[in-house]
Formats: C-alpha cells, structure tokens, sequence
C-alpha cells in the first residue's frame, strides 16, 4: 500500500489539508447549548429531570421498545442487560472474541465466565454457526437448562456484539437462541441507528444496551440506553438502577441491592438535542463513506462494509482491511505519525491477561480479522 497516497487521500475527502484529524469527534450545532443551560438553569442536573424522560421516551419511540432505560454508559447498560437476563454467578455466557473489553468485563461483573467463540468475516460479529458448533460439542441439556459438558458450567446468555454498526446475523441467531432456550442479549453499543432487516439494533433479543460515549454517532457525554420489548423487565431495569428505591413521600426503603446507574439529567440534555439531528448526522457519514469508497475501489485496497440485504448502517466506525498484520501496522505508524487518527480493531479478549484461561473455538476468523483491520477517520465536520 503507498501510505503517503491514502494520507493524502484521507485529508482530501475530510477537506483536512494538514491539521490532525481525529478517528471520531463529536458534532454539536444543533439545540445542544439551548437544552444543557435548560438544564443548568432549571437546577435540575443530576438524577431526574425531564430529559431524561424525554430521551427515554424518544429511543422507545425509534426502537418501538415498550421502554427505554438511560444510564451512565453503555457499560452499565449492558450490565444491568446481562443481569435481567438472568446470569448469575459461575454460570457462562457466549460471546465473541474480537470486540470492546466492556463486553466480556459486564459478564465479569456478575462472577459468570465469558466463552469466546468466533466471528463471521462479513459481519465481524459473532457467528451463528460457531454458535451452534459450540452448543453441538459441549451443550448437554439438562431439564430446561443447558450445561457446558467440559466445565460442568450453566449457559446463561448468547450475547453477540453489532461491530461499528455491522449488523449480526441475527435470523440465524434467534434460531440458534431459541433451538437451545438460551436468552439473547445484544450488545448494540456501537449500533444505535442500525437495523437488520427494518428491525431496529438491540431489539431482537430480551434486552439489550446502546452507548453514548464520545466517540459514537450520538452523543451524551457519557451515556447508556437499555432498551426491552418485555415492559415489566425494563420497568424492573429502571427500578434496580435508581437504586430500587421503594416509592414513599419521604422514607428510604429500598428492598434490594440497587445500583446508582442512572443517566444525569444534565447528559440527558446533550443526547435529546444530539438525538434530534442523529439521522442527519448518518447521511453524512454514509456521503463520507461513498467518498471512501469511490477511492478505495479505484486503488484496489478493501473498504468494509456491512451486508447490504441486512443491515441498515449507521456508519459508525469505517475501517479498510489490509493484507497482512506487518502492513497493518505499517499502515497504522504511518497515518498517526502524519496526524491521521487511525486505530486497529481490539485485541481478541482472549489476549487478554484476564480472559486468557477462558474457553475459546478456533478463532480463525477473529484472528484474521484483528491481523488486518484498521479503522480510519469516519466523523463528520462540526
Ligand atoms: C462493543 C461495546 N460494548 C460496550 C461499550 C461500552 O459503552 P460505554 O463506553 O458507554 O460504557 C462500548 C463502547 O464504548 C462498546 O464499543
């Protein structure tokens, strides 16, 4: 790959001649200051508020969820997911091993052991038929549970992950899920705005979690949603992460371990106005990658992008596939040395010194993928 050349492609089509340019930065021209200063001045910054509720309200309206659940991040949301799913303690839950460390640390948080299956090359999520071989090889079914014949473990949950938007294929999911009565959960962090086929991403499974960090689509500063068809886990969602307070006019009964997860009204004010221009703020993005890829095309070099009949992309992160991992980091010292922002996709969490002894498959994709994959500048301008 001549590196100077798509330096010099990716500053044109950001319109960026020289000055750095960042892998994602958040936009805010719309009603951002108005609603944060609402806030401010209402003294109505921090637990409740109405954004909070109006947010709420919005997602549930776009997902056409029963209800949505804000909090803090993402991270909380996928935990509280995990948690109503019904994973506890020393039990397993199936996910990928080529995603963000917060996927495998929420299973972590409630003492239940990840198991790292593979990854579809086309989706760059967890793959149904790994899935399925897995369940095949160690599922031994137990009444209405399901145990993993080599560490005589419960399976809990299958909880795959919506990589930069790349909807997984969840028709053959759902069946995989519902052959094996195992509870899907979807970790849609990076896939709020997504749809597999006209469904919207998080929906599909019995609960499931979108993030609002800085660097996403939309933002809140630092934000979660929980979203959920079933109305009385999300209502309970809600309960448990207001540190479940019993309601009273001035006692504090609170009858059981609650978490103090939920979303500042303050943040909540940033998202509703981030919220309003979201489908925006996507057509740019989708307009940036079409300016990729008429040039990737042309030199011959390999700009992901998600299966067209399935997903509706919000076209979170871009990334290019390089052929080996010693041109990926070529490729990678070369842009960030010439302030061109560019990242690989994660380590596999089993690299890491706290997933190591965890179950894994093959991987063969997942290794493929993570030897290869660099995500480029794919924020739009302010
Ligand atoms: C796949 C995935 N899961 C979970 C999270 C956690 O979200 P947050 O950063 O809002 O805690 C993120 C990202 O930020 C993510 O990319």
């Amino acid at each position: 790959m001549d590196h100077k050349a798509t330096i010099r492609a990716i500053r044109e089509i950001n319109g960026v001649p020289s000055d750095f340019i960042p892998l994602h930065a958040p936009v805010f021209r719309g009603n951002e200051l108005k609603y944060v200063s609402e806030s401010i001045q209402s003294t109505f910054v921090s637990s409740v508020g109405k954004f909070v509720d109006e947010v709420e309200k919005w997602v549930a309206r776009e997902t056409h969820t029963s209800k949505a659940v804000a909090m803090v991040n993402g991270t909380a949301a996928l935990h509280i997911s995990l948690l109503l799913a019904g994973v506890q303690r020393d039990e397993e839950v199936l996910t990928q091993a080529l995603t963000f460390v917060a996927t495998a640390n929420t299973i972590h948080y409630l003492h239940a052991h990840p198991v790292f299956l593979d990854v579809d090359r086309d989706t760059l999520g967890l793959s149904p038929s790994a899935v399925e071989s897995f369940f095949e090889e160690f599922g031994e079914r137990r009444g209405a549970d399901v145990y993993n014949k080599s560490t005589g473990r419960r399976i809990a949950a299958i909880l795959p992950m919506h990589t930069f938007g790349f909807m997984v294929h969840m028709d053959e999911m759902l069946r995989v899920s519902e052959k094996w009565g195992i509870p899907l959960v979807e970790d849609a962090a990076e896939a709020y705005g997504c749809e597999y086929k006209g469904k919207p991403a998080g929906t599909m499974g019995v609960v499931g979690a979108y993030s609002f960090n800085g660097n996403k689509v939309i933002t809140s500063g630092g934000g979660g949603i929980l979203v959920s068809k079933n109305e009385e886990m999300a209502t309970h969602a809600k309960y448990i992460t207001t540190t479940a307070k019993v309601p009273h006019p001035w006692e504090y009964v609170h009858d059981e371990t609650g978490f103090n997860y939920r979303m500042p009204n303050l943040n909540a004010a940033l998202l509703l106005a981030q919220m309003e221009v979201c489908d925006d703020l996507i057509k740019e993005k989708q307009l940036l990658f079409e300016r990729y890829a008429e040039y990737f095309s042309k030199v011959g070099i390999q700009l992901l992008s998600p299966p067209e009949t399935t997903t509706r992309w919000n076209y979170w992160l871009m990334a290019i596939q390089t052929e080996n991992r010693a041109e990926r980091d070529a490729l990678l010292k070369a842009t960030n040395e010439a302030g061109v922002m560019t990242r690989p996709i994660w380590k596999l969490m089993s690299e890491l010194p706290m997933y190591k002894d965890c179950q894994t498959d093959s991987l063969t994709n997942s290794v493929f993928l993570e030897d290869r994959i660099v995500n480029i500048p794919s924020g739009v301008k302010g």
